[in-house]
């Protein structure tokens, strides 16, 4: 060991601190999300790192993967694992330095590195600061979201702590990159980037994007949003493919995220919309990402893709792309997804899975070779190079797609339309409900949809209805209670679920879906498009006499 290590040893004991479970500590559709104030109740962090150790056993002499999305009480949270997993005998922690690392980030440098299991802070979208929302997510060896069997052995677990162990040695310094020892564990605090930026090189043609860029035609706009894919970006879209300096704004990842949402949508992104839509000289390709950096949005001069329609675009393009040009093995679109890509997969001939929300769901898909994309309606697009979505991914894919079609973000998506259908798609949330009154409604719409079949409603006649089931074609794990279903004879339907993301109350999703041959017919106001289905829906739910809801609280 040479001087410089030896300087970075660190003197540490070890402690048991007695605790008493807390009830709540049960995941959602993506890891533990609180208030922050909930996270810094005495006791209340320790007490779901020390379920995570209990259970993910495997950590014990393994490396663990260790970052976030730099929200306020990141590096505090951090501090707390470090001491914990020192603890725990946890042999090697990889540590993003000034505590980031993006969740796409994390799911590469476990799989890169074969760590034992990564852990990420984030609330994901949702906002930060003392006020705001924080989250912790497990990763396991393959890379993707803990599946629901660890989870539950991790509920499970969290109701029965009595103490937890931690280490008391100081903080690690998180600024620089560097090496400390502390008794068993190594503690490496890494570059956020450079890992993840090699890989997306080795997926995609930069030389290709690169000369795009150079030829001074093409300009894009990317919106970090304050959030951790700032660096991400800069050292991809400037340093690597020479993007102008304008192509990231918002680029300094910030506690609060400058006080906004980091939720890549037209009314969170709206800077990036703004320039988008200022005539001759905005850039010609707009795209922002999330919290986190596993989302994104993709839009051209005056012009939104939905996040479903991304998904079949690339799945009928992958084949140009020299990462994906020997084909794709099958694709999958979480069950609110719209079934756009389903008609893809039809004409290519590849299997289409349905699944469950959360991206826990593809990982089997992909770990059996079953799939290479899949993708939710809520901005998440991903392959088979890591076991999470993945926003960077996405919009180097489409880049790249646009360096090979010369053709602008629009003209490829109505080219798409001309030859598979338009599948008009929105979702309206209605927030903040009384959880019992949100529960009822759902189990008033489980007993409505046995007997829905054969029903019309406005012209539109029912052809099947279910609250949807998923078994797992892997494992063979059946998960229930994952929506409501209806689909109409002419291929619109309607998908009722309760968010498992929130933090407050419960929030209803509804998600609407008219399918469009006619080309003649492709230019519709979105919402007028979906009229009747919305009226349906609204009939449905009760949601009036139910919630008092007139209008829903955000539509995308
Ligand atoms: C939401 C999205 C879902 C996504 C999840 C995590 O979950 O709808 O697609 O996987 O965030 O980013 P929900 O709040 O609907 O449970
Ligand atoms: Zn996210």
């Amino acid at each position: 060991m040479n001087d410089d290590k030896k300087a970075n040893n660190i003197i540490m004991n070890i402690k048991k601190i007695p605790s008493v479970p807390f009830t709540d500590q049960k995941t959602g559709t993506s890891g533990l999300r609180k208030k922050v104030k909930v996270f810094q109740t005495p006791h209340y962090l320790e007490n779901f790192l020390q379920a995570i150790f209990d259970v993910a056993t495997d950590l014990k002499g393994g490396l663990l993967i260790l970052g976030g999305d730099g929200r306020y009480y990141n590096n505090e949270a951090i501090q707390t694992i470090l001491k914990m997993a020192v603890a725990h005998g946890i042999s090697h922690i990889k540590v993003g330095q000034n505590g980031l690392l993006s969740t796409p980030a994390v799911s590469h440098l476990i799989r890169k590195y074969s760590a034992a299991g990564g852990i990420i802070l984030s609330a994901s979208h949702n906002p930060g600061g003392p006020d705001g929302d924080f989250g912790i997510k497990f990763n396991t060896a393959n890379g993707g979201p803990a599946d629901s069997k660890f989870t539950d052995q991790l509920f499970a677990s969290s109701l029965h702590i009595t103490e937890y162990k931690i280490a008391t040695i100081e903080d690690i310094p998180l600024q620089k990159l560097g090496e400390y020892q502390c008794g068993e564990t190594r503690i490496e605090i890494i570059d956020p980037v450079s890992d993840y930026a090699d890989l997306m090189a080795e997926i995609f043609d930069f030389p290709s994007i690169q000369a795009l860029f150079d030829s001074g035609l093409f300009n894009i706009c990317f919106d970090a949003m304050h959030a951790v894919t700032g660096p991400y970006a800069k050292a991809i879209f400037q340093q690597r493919l020479n993007a102008r300096t304008s192509s990231v704004i918002n680029a300094t990842p910030l506690k609060d995220f400058g006080g906004g949402h980091p939720d890549p949508n037209l009314i969170y992104a709206k800077e990036l919309v703004e320039r988008l839509n200022q005539g001759k000289d905005a850039p010609n390709f707009g795209a922002a990402s999330d919290g986190d950096g596993d989302r994104y949005m993709l839009i051209g001069r005056n012009f939104f893709v939905n996040p479903s329609d991304c998904l079949a675009i690339m799945t009928a393009n992958a084949h140009l792309l020299s990462g994906y040009q020997q084909g794709l093995n099958g694709v999958a679109r979480s069950l609110p997804t719209s079934r756009a890509v389903d008609k893809v997969a039809e004409t290519l001939g590849i299997e289409c899975y349905e699944t469950p929300t959360g991206w826990k769901y593809f990982g089997n898909l992909l770990d059996d070779r079953r799939i290479t994309l899949c993708g939710e309606e809520s901005f998440g697009g991903g392959s088979d190079h890591i076991r999470e979505k993945d926003g960077i991914w996405a919009v180097l894919f489409w880049l790249n797609l646009v360096t090979v079609k010369r053709q602008s973000v629009e003209e490829i998506t109505r080219a798409h339309w001309t030859r598979f259908g338009r599948h008009y798609y929105s979702r309206h949330d209605y927030e903040g409900l009384d959880s019992n009154v949100a529960e009822q409604l759902m189990e008033g719409l489980r007993k409505r949809v046995e007997t829905l079949k054969g029903e019309t409603f406005a012209g539109h006649t029912v052809s099947f209805s279910d609250d949807f089931s998923y078994t797992d074609p892997v494992d063979h794990s059946i998960t229930k209670h994952q929506g409501i279903r209806i689909l109409f004879e002419d291929e619109s339907r309607i998908v009722f679920r309760l968010s498992g993301t929130g933090t407050e109350g419960a929030t209803l999703r509804v998600y609407l879906e008219r399918y469009e041959a006619d080309p003649a017919l492709h230019d519709l106001e979105t919402q007028t498009a979906l009229a009747d289905m919305i009226a349906i829906a609204r009939e449905l739910a009760e949601l009036e006499t139910r919630c008092g809801r007139e209008q829903p609280d955000i539509i995308t």
